[in-house]
């Protein structure tokens, strides 16, 4: 895998959204196929997504043959609610962009059925011919979407339980009560984000640090789903300096000095 690692989380949030941006870019000078695109949520895409937005507004970039299929989305949480991932991804990113609202795809966390909902989800996927670029986050135990230790690297878009650490973390966002933080939430899957034909994943601040290194320089498990990314033949992992601190100094003099 590629590691990127810029100064600070500006540049590396930045390096991100011209990845994106070119890739769609490239896409459209040969083809008039649309474009399809894995997006995340979380505080770490914030400044990539606003910057994205920034370009669309200038004219740059356009996202009207961009299909989007989003990471994750938590379980029985209204959809209007602050926190939900599709109020999230409205409020960063699609209100303040072209993308055509039939071509944004996000997984239902009230569908009656959410077993079929998943199923759906994997099928429309398949049915665009396939992600080209997933841009993605990592928990701080290295889980990408919500493909918490343990996920089969396997695993497809279905429900999925969270952990108590990733509940801990993640009330934050709901008055810092965990009680508050929904339990469950669908997900695609390890298998879904590595069958993309490129993988982003863009990590920042000391507290990925570890789970950083351990995806880079140890093993390929379960126990760290984004150690999957070694597996791909298109992956790369952008960092700040803070979420490098853990690597080895060799790895990380190599990364610095290779990609510059
Ligand atoms: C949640 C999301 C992940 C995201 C992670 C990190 O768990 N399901 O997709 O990567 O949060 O969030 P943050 O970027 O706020 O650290």
């Amino acid at each position: 895998m590629k590691v990127i690692i810029r100064d600070h989380a500006e540049d590396a949030s930045l390096w991100v959204a011209h990845r994106i941006a070119e890739a769609i870019k490239a896409k459209a000078a040969v083809t008039s196929e649309p474009f399809v695109l894995g997006l995340c949520t979380g505080s770490t895409p914030i400044r990539t997504y606003a910057e994205l937005a920034r370009m669309v507004k200038a004219g740059e970039l356009s996202f009207r043959n961009v299909i989007s299929f989003n990471m994750d989305e938590y379980v029985g949480l209204p959809v209007e609610h602050p926190e939900s991932y599709h109020s999230f991804m409205h409020k960063y990113l699609f209100d303040l962009i072209d993308e055509p609202a039939e071509n944004i795809h996000i997984l239902d966390g009230n569908a009656p059925d959410l077993d079929a909902e998943c199923a759906k989800y994997e099928e429309a996927i398949a049915a665009t011919g396939g992600i080209d670029l997933f841009f993605g986050g990592i928990g701080e135990d290295g889980h990408i979407a919500f493909n918490e230790p343990f996920s089969s690297l396997q695993s497809r878009t279905r429900v999925v339980s969270l952990t108590e650490d990733t509940i801990r973390v993640n009330s934050r966002f709901f008055d810092n009560d965990p009680n508050l933080v929904p339990k469950q939430a669908l997900s695609v899957g390890v298998a879904t984000v590595l069958g993309s034909k490129e993988v982003v994943i863009l990590a920042l601040g000391p507290k990925k640090a570890r789970a950083v290194a351990a995806a880079i320089e140890g093993p390929m498990t379960h126990y760290n789903t984004v150690s999957s990314l070694q597996n791909h033949p298109d992956g790369v992992l952008v960092l700040d300096d803070p979420a490098a601190t853990e690597l080895r100094v060799s790895s990380y003099r190599y990364f610095r000095e290779v990609y510059k």
